[in-house]
């Protein structure tokens, strides 16, 4: 059962040879069908990794910390690190090196409050009604089917709608948005093939023609700025700056891909993770029938299950930063120009922060996880993935309280976004 295969019990001897043997891009067969041993073992015998690239992987949580809080020291920019990786002129690039999340401040923080602006608590709370009714209309298809694939019939129908809302993509276009999104999310894969670089440029290049369409229309037709992120974007601050074209696009590209794949994997591993661990599962089934009178209470036993599969079963594993001066972390010298890697999903098992980090407890209080990141890009689209994750999870569970899974998942075999790609099931 999973459980026994995620407890990670190293001898001190295997766990050093682990952590001395561990390249980031030379990953052993077994890792991506459960890492947390290897990240045990580093976190315990090489918490400052050196690779033989010469970067940094950092697996306690403290470090992680302390290199989110310092952007000034530790940048976002990728401009430097993508050059070779992608062909300073390839289409990847471009996009890569524009998006937000790439970049640090000033473009970082303009772009970063026209899209805050849009996602607004209220604006958030007035997507539940159109959500829960997806969410319920995908159940009915599944209850009529007597169960499905969880990622393809379920998971990953729910933010392709979502997202979709926020932009304005209409309905009819929103086809091909997860295939070009797992493509140029892919290509952030720390080893990358030929094929995975073709699809990935050619996935931007595609989504630019939709996009400068999509975006022709929308500044002839606003929306309200209110609720429409595209319409903000376009119209800029009221006093402030307009994005460029350029800008414009690929960040919209970026929003497009940042809350797919990811709240996908959350739902996903979710409902799998309630599979594997059934008395995990049975608590919280309890917990939502001794709740079922009160929104408010129920609200916050879910809230706590989705931040603890957030934390156990981090969608995005690793981050990354590159110092631009010569600085310290976990005691280590770090020259400039270093790059880091931040292993989230090692972080968030570290039992300096988290008491009993390997166990699944739906009910964890405290739970400061870093699954969103954490510091001046913290995930933008946290509230939203939340409310995702609380109606997906909770409404499937309650309807279909006896789920089994028919086959073993399979893994969408990445190490940056953990998730599955298909998990059939069925009811009863
Ligand atoms: C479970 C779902 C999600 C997870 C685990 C997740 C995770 C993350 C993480 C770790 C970062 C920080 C990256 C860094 O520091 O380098 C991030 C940034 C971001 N996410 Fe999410 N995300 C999720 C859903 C969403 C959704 C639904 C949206 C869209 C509304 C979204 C929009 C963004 C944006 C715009 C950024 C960039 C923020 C910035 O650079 O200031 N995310 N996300």
């Amino acid at each position: 059962m999973l459980q026994d295969q995620i407890t990670p019990t190293l001898s001190a001897a295997r766990a050093r040879e682990i952590a001395t043997a561990f390249d980031l891009r030379a990953l052993p067969a077994d890792f991506l069908a459960n890492p947390y041993p290897v990240y045990t073992a580093l976190r315990e015998r090489e918490p400052v990794r050196q690779m033989p690239d010469g970067s940094v992987f950092l697996t306690r949580y403290a470090d992680l910390v302390a290199v989110y809080r310092d952007a000034a020291t530790f940048s976002s920019d990728k401009h430097v690190e993508f050059a070779p990786k992608y062909g300073a002129d390839s289409p990847l690039f471009e996009h890569h090196t524009t998006s937000l999340v790439f970049n640090d401040p000033p473009l970082h923080t303009r772009v970063r409050k026209l899209i805050m602006g849009a996602l607004t608590r209220r604006a958030i709370a007035d997507m539940e009604p159109g959500l829960i009714a997806l969410v319920d209309s995908l159940l009915d298809q599944l209850e009529a089917k007597g169960g499905g694939d969880l990622i393809e019939d379920f998971a990953s129908a729910i933010p392709v709608e979502i997202i979709g809302n926020l932009l304005g993509v209409p309905h009819q276009d929103r086809g091909p948005l997860r295939a070009w999104s797992l493509a140029i999310l892919g290509a952030l894969e720390p080893v990358v093939t030929p094929a995975q670089h073709a699809l990935g440029n050619q996935s931007v290049s595609e989504m630019l023609v939709y996009l400068r369409t999509l975006v022709a229309h929308r500044r002839r037709h606003p929306g309200d700025p209110e609720h429409d992120v595209l319409t903000r974007l376009i119209q800029g601050e009221v006093d402030g700056e307009k994005l460029s074209e350029v800008e414009l696009l690929q960040n919209c590209i970026f929003l497009l891909n940042a809350g797919h794949e990811t709240t996908t994997n959350l739902i996903g591993n979710g409902l799998i993770l309630l599979q594997e661990f059934p008395a995990a599962r049975a608590q919280l089934l309890a917990d939502l029938q001794a709740t079922a009178s009160d929104a408010a209470a129920q609200e916050q036993v879910l809230t706590l299950a989705v931040d603890e599969c957030l934390r156990f079963e981090s969608s995005n594993q690793l981050g990354n930063r590159r110092a631009l001066k010569a600085t310290q972390v976990g005691g280590v010298d770090l020259p400039a120009g270093a790059l880091v890697t931040l292993c989230i999903g090692a972080a968030n098992r570290d039992p300096a922060q988290f008491p009993d980090p390997e166990t699944l407890d739906l009910r964890r209080a405290t739970n400061k996880h870093l699954a969103f990141g954490f510091g001046i890009h913290q995930c933008a689209g946290l509230s939203l993935a939340r409310l995702e994750g609380r109606i997906a999870i909770g409404r499937f569970l309650q309807r279909f309280p006896d789920y089994r899974l028919s086959a073993a998942p399979t893994r969408g075999g990445r190490a940056r976004f953990r998730g599955f790609l298909n998990a059939p099931f069925k009811l009863g």
